[in-house]
């Protein structure tokens, strides 16, 4: 059986363990040293209390007391050092010299790069940017291009139809009638826009961009045409860039011409990417049709003019090496910060 002092001995021991455990800020840690650790703490009570027992019991409570005390010393140590460190941590939560955590910057995407890249040849060889709806009538898409009633690009298997008169413009063409109505020549524009067709593989998106162009003037030739487009690869591609003019049909034109370059990969030779052929087609173009200006009241005799159409898509998988379409539309980071 112990004396009620050693049982007050431990009792104070244990609370003064709690208390340092406890305090939370070096105040209370102070303060509660003083309590029970200080010349007139509980400690120092209990001490002078070892005076008034009985000679035989004074060595066991006395070893008890100081044993307690000692305990009691090394828990005032080690809250000391833990609010030591949670201090220095409250001080240095803002350190000024550490360098800055940088925000990711985005940057414009490479189909809206490589529009803006060729609106910018096209502007800078005199030509105006216009732009229109992506929801189109069958007449500025078709009827006033000349396209008959019965041609297979009104088909159900390319034209994404909104109702029987409303589509999703098959190509931004349609902005040639529209253009023309609205200014008497001389018309200098270029068209840049989203364009649909009923079309998915590695090459072809239900979505994609084209560049339509338009020039109305006196006495413009084929050659002003083979000029314009020669300037336009020549820029956007290498300098060297050769191109070729294919006879074609779009019924809107006369003479039509499809254009190719000389392969981007293989300089001509032939390769996989030109099939073995040395060319690459890359935009349809001739000289606007009379009959499409029987639809503006523009006559044919004053006036003559060249048109083109090129795909976005097509001139940035070539000028950037790119064999699938579909990366342009992924929205991976991965590919797109590359550009
Ligand atoms: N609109 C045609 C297409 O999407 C491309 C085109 C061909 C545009 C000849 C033209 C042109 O202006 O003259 O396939």
């Amino acid at each position: 059986m112990c004396s009620p002092l050693i049982k007050k001995i431990k009792e104070t021991e244990i609370k003064a363990a709690e208390s340092f455990k406890s305090a939370s800020s070096p105040e209370e840690l102070e303060a509660t040293r003083i309590t029970f650790l200080g010349s007139k703490g509980l400690f120092a009570e209990l001490m002078k209390n070892l005076g008034s027992l009985r000679k035989e019991e004074r060595p066991a409570a006395g070893s008890a007391a100081n044993a307690a005390r000692q305990i009691t010393a090394e828990a005032h140590q080690l809250a000391k050092e833990r609010l030591a460190k949670f201090v220095t941590n409250r001080n240095n939560w803002l350190d000024v010299t550490l360098p800055g955590r940088q925000l990711r910057r985005g940057h414009s995407h490479i189909i809206s790069r490589t529009a803006t890249e060729i609106c910018s040849i096209f502007g800078n060889l005199g030509f105006s940017i216009v732009v229109g709806p992506e929801v189109e009538t069958n007449y500025y898409n078709f009827e006033a291009l000349n396209f008959p009633p019965d041609h297979p690009a009104r088909d159900m298997q390319d034209t994404l139809f909104v109702s029987t008169d409303l589509l999703l413009r098959t190509h931004t063409s349609s902005m040639q009638v529209r253009t023309m109505e609205k200014n008497p020549p001389p018309v200098w524009v270029v068209v840049p826009g989203k364009t649909y067709r009923r079309d998915s593989d590695i090459s072809h998106s239900p979505m994609f961009h084209q560049v339509e162009g338009l020039a109305v003037d006196k006495g413009l030739t084929f050659s002003d045409l083979k000029g314009v487009l020669t300037a336009f690869v020549t820029t956007i591609f290498t300098p060297d860039t050769k191109i070729r003019l294919r006879p074609s049909f779009f019924p809107f034109t006369e003479p039509s011409a499809e254009v190719d370059i000389a392969c981007v990969l293989c300089g001509g030779h032939g390769c996989r990417l030109c099939k073995g052929t040395g060319w690459l087609e890359i935009l349809g173009s001739g000289m606007v049709d009379p009959a499409v200006y029987g639809f503006v009241n523009y006559d044919p005799d004053q006036v003559s003019g060249f048109a083109f159409g090129l795909g976005i898509e097509r001139i940035a998988m070539l000028k950037y090496g790119l064999d699938n379409i579909r990366m342009l539309f992924e929205s991976d980071l991965r590919f797109l910060t590359q550009f």
